[in-house]
């Protein structure tokens, strides 16, 4: 199992993870339009982390990273319909902060979650109170209908992976 971090950067093994992944949003997020899912999951400014077994994907999260603001907005999120309550979302939301503080410089997340997904988003630590000043994300995150906002803070040490 293997868990990597990327952006449409032209390399052909990655086109194909996040093709894979597209088609996994696409499945298991029928209320968002697919054109909006292809678009941002190919767009240069978000990254997606994923879980890679046997050279396909399992499932993931794609992200936008504001470095400047050091918060991330969670587009995506979703495992295969087979694979989950598997474990595989909570080890990838794992990922996600440590790559998101290492590599990215954020200190939080915030989301629009799905209402039957706030369950999930709770057990990996986000609130619905959101403690962020809102001068620091306001603006930047577009406001969405069809879910609550969540925030998570990430720790600035903890090792979220082994
Ligand atoms: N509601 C409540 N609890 C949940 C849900 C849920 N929808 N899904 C998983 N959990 C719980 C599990 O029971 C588990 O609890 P436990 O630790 O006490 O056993 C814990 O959350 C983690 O479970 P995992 O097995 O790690 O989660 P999984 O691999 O199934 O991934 C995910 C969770 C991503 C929500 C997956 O079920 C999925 O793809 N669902 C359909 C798509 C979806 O709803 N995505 C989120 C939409 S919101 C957004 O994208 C911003």
């Amino acid at each position: 199992l293997n868990f990597v971090c990327l952006s449409n950067d032209g390399v052909d093994d990655h086109m194909v993870w996040l093709i894979g992944l597209k088609n996994i949003f696409a499945r298991q997020l029928p209320n968002m339009p697919k054109e909006y899912i292809v678009r941002l999951v190919m767009d240069r400014s978000h990254k997606s982390v994923m879980v890679i077994r046997r050279n396909h994907v399992v499932g993931g999260i794609t992200y936008r990273p504001y470095v400047n603001q050091k918060f991330g907005e969670i587009a995506f999120c979703a495992i295969t319909a087979d694979e989950q309550v598997k474990g595989y979302g909570t080890r990838l939301m794992n990922h996600l902060k440590q790559f998101a503080r290492d590599e990215d410089g954020l200190t939080h997340f915030l989301t629009y979650a799905d209402n039957n997904a706030v369950g999930y988003f709770i057990k990996q630590g986000f609130t619905k109170e959101i403690h962020l000043d809102k001068d620091r994300w306001q603006g930047y995150i577009k406001d969405y209908d069809g879910g609550v906002l969540m925030e998570c803070k990430i720790d600035p040490k903890l090792p979220y992976t082994d």
